[in-house]
């Protein structure tokens, strides 16, 4: 059987036959024909072996026996501290002959992606109606420098949506627009920052990158178990942090809710310790079972940072957000986007205010509702079909679900095998913080189904499948 590799970006392309003899071999072999009829060309960067390794699916010391090889023949360099990087080849070894490479798609055939709203179903008629009503109507004034808070009317327009829909208690005094929630989160970490905060609390499991950005802002980030409640109030108690990131109304990447007695508590560590909470209202917006729970921003006003964005509801591309802080954070967030950006662009801000005011936004978002209620159910059905019961968590809201795995089970391979298969999956290893943690969550892949027709569910659940009971071919 052959399997076949293919790695993002224009550096390797790797097709492996697990029947046909020594796998380091044939790794050796295509890499050496890749440099000399130079689809790797002088002095780029081959993966370090333990990521090539991982990859391929075959031991690291295959590999190191690979580069070694390459080496030696003069088709690569490796230099301390920069890695292995092919050599500039003398004419007698390139190929005048084009090159014979196996046609492996590069982009999945079904993608599981986490995060990405059906792209097919961005309302962007309504979004051009909304742009051209706002070039035709922007007060010319309203072209020059905006207040670095955002537009009036579009902060008027969130908040009355916050307050409707999210059970908030926001007014436009209180909201800053951003291009996005991660711009909303980095301008809040470097304000709490400046009020003397040290240490935030985030997620474990959680989006990784989120330490990345604590850290810029000068934070020192501490994982904070989840569990089937939620965020674990005891232990952010007891880590020392004053703030805490956390997606409570559908947790990145559990999919669990924050549980009422938890919400009440965080609140009360909140005011133990003259803390924040960053709230990211990502996914509130779609519930199925029942209503959603309201925003904790509307529970706690004086406490809560409530991070919007429209990625999930509009599309990531649209790049808007919102900030919604207590008073002592927003001029300090305000002069945060001021430094960095002076302003978001005011012809969409205008255009989201009209989408929202006039019913468009709430329109599709019930559109949206009954098109990921479908896939859920159909993901649900099939993953039941080929795992069992009981396997899939996190179903309530939103577009992500997480699907367990038996125990035992090699995430890694399992994501492997699956795009050798065409079928793009994350593993839940990707969002793992802490060791200890980590190793009581049991095996995971998180899957998104906001992106994938119903028909792609039902294909790509049963090739995980096959990847998951397949034997290891290795
Ligand atoms: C946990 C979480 N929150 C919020 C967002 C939205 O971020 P942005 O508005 O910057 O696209 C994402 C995007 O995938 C996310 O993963």
């Amino acid at each position: 059987m052959t399997v076949q590799w293919a790695r993002g970006g224009p550096d390797l392309l790797v097709a492996l036959d697990r029947d046909a003899g020594s796998l380091g071999s044939q790794v050796q072999e295509q890499l050496r024909a890749a440099i000399r009829d130079q689809r790797l060309g002088a002095g780029e960067r081959l993966p370090s072996t333990r990521r090539l390794a991982e990859v391929l699916g075959v031991s690291r010391g295959t590999i190191v026996e690979v580069y070694a090889q390459l080496y030696a023949e003069g088709y690569v360099e490796a230099t301390v501290g920069s890695g292995t990087r092919v050599a500039v080849l003398p004419a007698s070894l390139r190929s005048s002959t084009p090159p014979d490479v196996p046609s492996i798609p590069t982009t999945p055939r079904i993608s599981f992606e986490y995060g990405v709203p059906d792209l097919r179903s961005v309302p962007l008629t309504e979004w051009s109606w909304a742009i051209s009503e706002a070039t035709r109507s922007l007060p010319t004034q309203e072209l020059g420098d905006e207040h670095p808070a955002g537009s009036r009317h579009l902060r008027e327009v969130v908040t009355a949506y916050h307050r409707r829909v999210r059970s908030g208690c926001a007014i436009a005094d209180d909201a800053v627009i951003v291009s996005g929630f991660r711009q909303g989160l980095t301008f809040a970490l470097a304000t709490i920052a400046q009020h003397g905060i040290r240490r935030i609390g985030l997620e474990d499991p959680g989006p990784r990158e989120h330490e990345l950005i604590a850290r810029r802002a000068g934070l020192e980030a501490v994982p904070v178990p989840v569990d089937d409640n939620g965020i674990d109030v005891g232990r952010l108690r007891d880590s020392g942090a004053r703030a805490v990131l956390l997606t409570p109304a559908h947790q990145c990447p559990t999919g669990v809710a924050l549980a009422p007695s938890r919400r009440r508590e965080l609140v009360a560590w909140a005011d133990e310790v003259d803390g924040a909470i960053l709230e990211d209202d990502y996914d509130a917006e779609f519930r199925y079972d029942r209503q959603p729970v309201g925003s904790l921003q509307g529970l706690d006003p004086a406490r809560v940072i409530a991070l919007g964005s429209v990625s999930k509801t509009l599309a990531p591309a649209i790049r808007l957000g919102w900030v919604l802080a207590p008073q002592r954070f927003v001029a300090g967030i305000t002069e945060e986007k001021r430094l960095s950006t002076r302003g978001a662009p005011a012809l969409d801000q205008e255009g989201l205010a009209l989408l929202m005011e006039t019913g468009r936004f709430d329109r599709h978002l019930r559109r949206m509702r009954e098109i990921y209620r479908r896939r859920r159910d159909v993901l649900a059905a099939e993953v039941e079909l080929a795992f069992g019961p009981g396997r899939l968590h996190g179903l309530e809201a939103g577009c992500h679900a997480l699907l367990l795995l038996p125990d035992g089970t090699s995430e890694r391979d399992v994501v492997a095998r699956a795009a050798a298969r065409g079928v793009q999956v994350n593993p839940l290893g990707h969002y793992r913080f802490g060791r200890s943690h980590a190793d009581t969550v049991p095996p995971a892949l998180v899957l998104g189904f906001g992106n994938v027709s119903e028909e792609q569910i039902r294909s790509g659940i049963r090739t995980l499948a096959m990847a998951v009971f397949e034997p290891t071919l290795t």
